[in-house]
């Protein structure tokens, strides 16, 4: 059941990154956790805010993704622009979305907020099947994105 694997990669990555600060190695730690976690899910990283119409790639696993993102398009620049969680369960009916793969069948990308509300990076997942996400993953892909927003300086 995926909600026991959550538990667990939640557990691991808590003590992985306990009393770290830097968030390169907090990104890489949790993209390493996750993908491993999840046979199907084939990209997962980080792209970070870094300026007002920009996101660029952040730590990741898995095929190579893009490495910019203009703000205004893809799943990513959506979440990033009105700061709520993406959930796409067929990324082929969606035409704002930006395909790194063909394999990538849905998506889901969190955002990342600081102590000010505002957005510094999303975490991006893709899976090779269709459907993959719902409210389990949006209860503990929340949480792992507040240990990124703890540590937003
Ligand atoms: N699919 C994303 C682009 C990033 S890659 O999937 C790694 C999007 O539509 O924003």
């Amino acid at each position: 059941m995926k909600e026991n694997t959550y538990v667990e990669v939640l557990q691991n990555i808590e003590s992985l990154i306990e009393g770290e600060m830097d968030l390169v190695a907090v990104m890489s730690t949790i993209s390493c956790e996750l993908y491993h976690a999840f046979e199907y899910f084939n990209w997962v990283g980080f792209y970070r805010r870094v300026d007002e119409k920009t996101l660029k790639v952040g730590p990741y696993q898995g095929t190579h993704g893009c490495l910019t993102i203009d703000i205004e398009k893809g799943v990513c620049g959506k979440c990033a622009r009105e700061g709520e969680i993406q959930i796409e369960n067929d990324v082929s009916s969606i035409p704002h979305h930006i395909a790194c793969s063909i394999d990538t069948k849905s998506e889901m990308v969190i955002p990342i907020k600081d102590n000010e509300n505002n957005v510094r990076a999303v975490l991006d997942i893709d899976s090779t099947e269709i459907n993959s996400f719902d409210e389990v993953d949006q209860k503990y892909l929340k949480k792992i994105c507040e240990y990124l927003s703890e540590r937003c300086t």
